[in-house]
């Protein structure tokens, strides 16, 4: 059967010949090229990244996928990327072309050979079809490296279904997961050494425990959900370097090179900026069915971003590009939604600021004015470790209207998957803009776009699946037919 190979990531620009699949194949090497923390993202209307991990680099990573299981086409890249203090590399190969809506079958390089994994591309930006999808803020490892039934405030009850396993038990149901920001909490392992919760790990043994708990994380997710459903990802300030703002007497000078300036997080995805004109994993924005999707920066890249040097979240990272390019990016991308075809926005940033807690004030500053100027009907956060679902509001004013037809973007602030750190306290008395707060149990969000005029909002409990919440927006949109 012919094999069609896709060049990019460079490859066709250096005008080398298709590898054949001897080629890959050589490439094996047992173990250290064994597949692990297997995920991917939509990259495009008609695009996937498929992303692994192996303990050694991958001279050309492959993936051999199809319609059926014959897995008849190859798609390669020449990303196989690592970085100083991680154990293994990230491979990412980017497959177009591929018809909307549609299920692939797929296996990568150097897995065993009935080791196939299936995905769905995103719904052509337009169709009306309804669909389902998964949001989550601020979530860990499960477990002795993280969030365990012992041993931490808010620990799991022995047997507790986790955010992670509750996605996998529900995944039936939607059709991407998004996560707004704090990935893995490696950076917790300095807190968990200081309190004891790591009683076998020194300071100076920290740089391999942050390795393992970002390889355990990725694994995990892979296990649980990332190997089934689309994983889209933005950034918070965990990824940001190895020492979690500083604990105690430690700032980020113990951080080695590889964990500071979200390097970690650069190296392990690749989402789809280069489609939408966006910067790497920072921001970035994505259409399915209805709505166009936005991921913006709230931790650099923007006046007095809490994580860049001398910021107030002490993170020290970044700027990743020029001044004012990200707003930038923003007005543009906003400007240039075809509302014909996707009616809905919704976008999410990692810092909240309408929220029960400390606000980011420079985020609101930076980018409400865009949100509203553009009419945005939602925006979603994390941050916080609680689940907080706002009136629509403009300026620090709800909208009169509340959820029936708000000119006001709809703000939800969920933070509450879990990781080692627990939930935290909503702030009483509620702010005027609050509707309902959850501040106990772990959690995550299922949106459903049902047409152009109604989106439902669900706070799932993750340890047994219950509604705890739920919501509906009603928008007249100019033009909707569906
Ligand atoms: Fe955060």
């Amino acid at each position: 059967m012919a094999a069609r190979a896709i060049f990019l990531f460079g490859l066709a620009a250096a005008g080398q010949a298709a590898p054949s699949m001897k080629d890959f194949h050589r490439t094996c090497q047992g173990e250290k090229t064994t597949p692990e923390q297997l995920h991917f993202n939509y990259a495009g209307d008609r695009g996937m990244t498929i992303s692994w991990n192996t303990k050694a680099k991958l001279e050309f990573p492959a993936v051999r996928y199809g319609r059926d299981r014959w897995l008849d086409q190859i798609a390669f890249s020449e990303v196989s990327v690592t970085y100083p203090t991680s154990t293994t590399y990230s491979n990412h190969v980017f497959i177009d072309g591929l018809e909307p809506d549609t299920e692939y079958s797929f296996s990568v390089l150097c897995a065993d050979e009935n080791d196939h994994h299936r995905f769905k591309t995103s719904i052509a930006p337009g169709n009306p079809r309804p669909y389902t999808f998964a949001f989550i803020g601020d979530l860990g490892t499960m477990g002795p490296l993280g969030l365990a039934d012992y041993g931490q405030e808010d620990a799991l009850s022995p047997g507790e279904i986790t955010t992670m396993q509750s996605l996998g038990q529900f995944k039936n149901q939607f059709e991407f997961v998004w996560h707004d920001g704090d990935l893995a909490y490696a950076d917790d392992w300095l807190k968990e050494e200081r309190n004891g919760f790591l009683p076998n790990t020194t300071t100076e043994g920290g740089a391999a425990v942050y390795e393992a708990i970002l390889n355990a994380f990725y694994n995990e997710m892979a296990q649980n959900i990332t190997m089934d459903r689309p994983y889209m990802v933005g950034p918070g300030n965990h990824e940001a370097n190895c020492d979690n703002g500083g604990s105690g007497p430690y700032t980020d000078s113990i951080c080695m090179e590889g964990q500071t300036n979200f390097t970690g997080f650069r190296n392990h995805f690749r989402m789809p900026s280069a489609q939408s004109g966006g910067l790497e994993n920072f921001w970035f924005s994505w259409d399915s069915g209805l709505v166009h999707y936005i991921q913006f920066n709230t931790e650099t890249d923007f006046p007095d971003a809490p994580d860049l040097p001398g910021g107030s979240g002490e993170e020290n990272a970044g700027p990743f590009a020029p001044n004012g390019t990200q707003i930038e990016w923003l007005k543009r991308d906003l400007a240039s939604v075809d509302r014909k075809k996707t009616p809905w926005i919704i976008v999410a940033g990692h810092r909240p600021w309408y929220v029960d807690d400390s606000k980011c004030d420079s985020c609101q500053t930076a980018f409400e004015p865009l949100l509203l100027e553009y009419g945005v009907d939602i925006a979603l956060f994390g941050h916080k470790h609680f689940y907080e679902r706002m009136t629509p509001i403009a300026n620090n004013t709800p909208d009169s209207k509340g959820l029936n037809n708000p000119s006001a973007p709809w703000y939800i602030v969920n933070g509450a998957a879990g990781h080692y750190e627990g939930l935290s306290s909503v702030d009483t008395p509620y702010e005027n803009y609050t509707v309902k707060a959850i501040d106990t149990v772990y959690g995550w969000s299922r949106f459903t776009v049902h047409n152009c005029t109604h989106i439902t909002q669900d706070f799932i409990a993750s340890a047994n699946g219950t509604v705890l919440d739920s919501a509906t927006l009603y928008k007249n949109h100019d033009g909707c037919k569906f």
